[in-house]
């Protein structure tokens, strides 16, 4: 298939299309490089044979985008591009409105006006809120805890609107639960601007010595260890299951959410320990108060995804911080390396 990636240079995105040109898809980016480099085309190139075709694009700006699907013939659109940190879209709600709910509109039209109707979307857990019981699996309750969550939720509302208004469309909405870990050659990876809002780029700085000590927002969760609990999942199982994904798309009606995670809960403690094996590096940590807007734990009944997919996840926790220190290991700062 001929696929336009939007805000395919990001972590996911770019692993993303190292699975999608390994099992021959064709590949056209669209990011703006707003959370992201344009280094990862070169990077590509290396792993792959082959750089993707990569269009400096804020897919905001309708006009632009419309020229990009009139000179172009896709088979299908995968939709990557928003902005992600849950803090940051408290303080900047109309900026996180504005680029994700404003941007898969634009996206969406442009999709329909050239008549290109099939998506895989990525959603998030975080639509789920504060679950009521976990495992979740997809019937659970919808809600949104931060302005983030409220986009997603938002453009996840929209696609099934279009699904339902035209039955032509058909769209899948994958809601990730905890990303991590990185290519195993170390080649692409997740590189965060300023201080890590997530746990493993966090300890990634901490084992590279790049910050002091982790802080493990607290210990008195009702938990296995009194620690959060996340379904962390590879992000080269994730990339994986966009392939199946869209090759599934034939065969869906409508709107189709789906949870991709392992399925099983990690604490922070217990990923640290397995973190501090893999790389031979100790992760000083204190524990300190709960986050605001954090829950217990959270994971993912990902049954319905492996049915309809035929995907599961094969990479565990060892594979995931294995991976995730080696990128770190070998870009301390990220894609500012070059
Ligand atoms: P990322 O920031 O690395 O990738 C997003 C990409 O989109 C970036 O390259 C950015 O430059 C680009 N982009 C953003 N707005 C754009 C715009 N208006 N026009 C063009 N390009 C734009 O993030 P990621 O971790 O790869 O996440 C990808 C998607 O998955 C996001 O939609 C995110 O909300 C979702 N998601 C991420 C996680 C996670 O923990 N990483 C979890 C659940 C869902
Ligand atoms: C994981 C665990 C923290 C950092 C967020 C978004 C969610 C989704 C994924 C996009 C929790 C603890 C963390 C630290 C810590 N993103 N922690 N010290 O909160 O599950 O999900 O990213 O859609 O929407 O909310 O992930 O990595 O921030 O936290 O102790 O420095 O690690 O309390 O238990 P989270 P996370």
């Amino acid at each position: 298939m001929r696929v336009l990636v939007c805000g395919g240079a990001g972590y996911i995105g770019s692993h993303t299309c190292v699975a999608l040109a390994e099992r021959g898809h064709e590949v056209v980016v669209v990011d703006n490089f707003c959370n992201s480099s344009p280094v990862v085309a070169e990077r590509l190139q290396r792993i792959t044979g082959r750089a993707p075709d990569v269009l400096r694009i804020d897919i905001r700006d309708a006009q632009t985008l419309g020229r990009v699907f009139s000179g172009d013939r896709f088979d299908a659109v995968i939709h990557f591009a928003a902005l992600k940190a849950v803090g940051e879209s408290c303080e900047k709600p109309l900026d996180y409105f504005d680029n994700n709910i404003a941007g898969t509109i634009a996206l969406l039209k442009a999709m329909q006006a050239a008549g290109v109707r099939r998506l895989v979307f990525s959603s998030s857990a975080t639509v789920y809120g504060d679950p009521a019981s976990v495992p979740i699996d997809e019937d659970a309750a919808l809600s949104a805890t931060n302005p983030y969550g409220r986009t997603k939720l938002v453009m996840e509302q929209l696609i099934g609107d279009v699904c339902a208004a035209d039955p032509a469309w058909q769209a899948i909405s994958l809601r990730y639960f905890n990303p991590v870990g990185a290519h195993p050659s170390g080649l692409i990876g997740e590189s965060p601007n300023g201080i890590p809002n997530n746990l493993m780029p966090y300890i990634c700085q901490v084992a590279v010595g790049k910050r002091e000590r982790l802080q493990v927002f607290g210990g008195d969760w009702p938990t296995v260890d009194g620690t959060g609990v996340r379904d962390y999942i590879h992000v080269m199982d994730l990339a994986q299951a966009h392939v199946h994904a869209l090759e599934a798309l034939d065969g869906v009606q409508g709107h189709l959410p789906l949870n991709l995670g392992v399925g099983r809960g990690v604490s922070v403690l217990e990923l640290v320990r397995a973190f501090e094996a893999a790389s031979g590096r100790t992760v000083p940590y204190a524990i300190v108060d709960r986050r605001a807007g954090d829950v217990a734990a959270v994971y993912a009944d990902p049954a319905r995804a492996e049915r309809i997919l035929g995907w599961r996840a094969i990479r565990d926790v060892d594979d995931m911080c294995r991976d995730a220190w080696r990128w770190q290991s070998m870009n301390p700062d990220g894609y500012a390396d070059g």
